[in-house]
């Protein structure tokens, strides 16, 4: 006879258990985002004397280990499946749970009511609307509900549980990476977390510091994110998560840039050069073999970027065109660009660049164009760019 699997649980306070799951061999998310170290999508089960809740759920393909590692805690059926978010890495296995809890009911907000509707097929009838503020007693364990907008869906809320002082606060705070269970099982967690809150915050920072203030009134002791390690130890992410969310930068600049005959290259590195020994740190990046996602996190902090590119047809580069519109949608702290760029036989690239960096509110300190590779005077024009760029970006 086969014994069912047999799963490791950890119980991360009192009552309240990690049922979620961990993909470790998804290498891309929204088709977009590189993803090296895998993800977890966590959902977590709590206790009360009376009742038992279930907060948010797991993406696809991963609905029977969830409901296995539900069964393998839970004493009976669960009561409450909290939708904290109904993106469907949390919310795709909505309606495999409530049909395997025929009495339990879906909490959610009023956006999220409707969404649970219409991606879940969720009946209105199984589905109570809760607002900021409102919560559900479990019996020994009081589950409070604090609207999130926007972080990451306009529907989102975190759940606080009053005993153990235990913040669900879904995406925000949240890293992608398989790796470890606590924030003190991953040396790097940081820097996985900023990358996550360049790739999937950014954009949002004005509802993260709203939610950041509203969440001062809380006394939070354990963070537990839907995505990677759970936080024992919350005051490092909190303070990062407010200069992030502030858009406090440093004294850096961001170089990227295509390269096809390795003119552009020369240049952003001559540029990067100059900036350096003005005492600018850098981060450069061959937009060629660069991951996106760290590109997202340098520029969480960097207020200034660099952007290199050869004029291909008359415009700019795929991959400097494409880097130009991802950083628009990131909404980044940005306060100054610098543009390069080289041509063989026709330009347009850095009036192409100059269009794609002019709608991000930022003053572009300067442009240096060759045709073909860098010749002594253009190694001036960008010792001249690199030093008005690093006099900027330490004013
Ligand atoms: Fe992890 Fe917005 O979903």
């Amino acid at each position: 006879m086969v014994k069912s699997k047999k799963y490791s649980i950890p119980e991360i306070s009192e009552g309240v258990f990690m049922v979620g799951v961990k993909d470790w061999n998804r290498r891309l998310f929204d088709a977009l985002i590189p993803l090296p170290q895998g993800t977890s999508y966590n959902a977590y089960l709590i206790k009360g004397r009376d009742k038992t809740a279930l907060i948010d759920t797991v993406g696809p393909g991963f609905h029977g280990e969830l409901l296995d590692r539900v069964k393998q805690t839970a004493s009976g059926d669960i009561d409450y499946l909290v939708m904290n978010h109904a993106e469907p890495d949390h919310a795709s296995a909505i309606g495999t749970v409530l049909n395997s809890n025929p009495r339990a009911v879906l909490i959610a907000t009023a956006k999220g009511s409707r969404m649970a509707q219409v991606y879940f097929q969720v009946s209105e009838k199984r589905i109570e609307v809760v607002k900021d503020g409102d919560s559900r007693d479990l019996g020994g364990k009081t589950l409070r509900f604090i609207e999130a907008p926007l972080l990451h869906w306009p529907e989102t809320m975190f759940t606080y549980s009053d005993e153990g002082g235990t913040l669900f606060s879904c995406d925000f705070f949240g890293s992608h990476t398989a790796f470890g269970q606590y924030d003190e099982d991953v040396p790097d967690l940081t820097t996985q977390a900023k990358k996550y809150f360049g790739e999937i915050m950014m954009p949002f920072r004005r509802m993260g510091q709203r939610a950041l203030q509203k969440l001062e009134d809380f006394d939070i002791k354990v963070i537990a994110p839907s995505h990677g390690p759970i936080y024992r130890n919350p005051r490092k992410i909190l303070t990062v998560y407010s200069d992030w969310t502030e858009g406090r930068t440093s004294e850096k600049a961001l170089l990227v840039y295509a390269t096809m005959w390795k003119a552009t290259e020369t240049m952003v590195e001559a540029l990067g050069e100059t900036l350096r020994s003005e005492g600018v740190e850098t981060y450069l990046y061959d937009l060629s073999n660069a991951d996106i996602g760290e590109i997202a996190r340098e520029l969480v902090d960097s207020p200034a970027l660099v952007l290199g590119t050869p004029a291909v047809l008359g415009g700019m580069h795929p991959l400097a065109a494409n880097v130009a519109y991802i950083t628009k949608m990131l909404r980044p702290p940005l306060k100054y660009a610098a543009i390069v760029s080289s041509y063989g036989w026709g330009g347009g690239a850095t009036r192409e660049a100059q269009a794609a960096l002019g709608v991000l509110n930022l003053e572009i300190v300067g442009t240096v164009e060759t045709n073909g590779p860098p010749a002594a005077a253009d190694y001036e024009k960008l010792a001249a760019l690199g030093k008005s760029l690093a006099h900027k970006i330490k004013e």
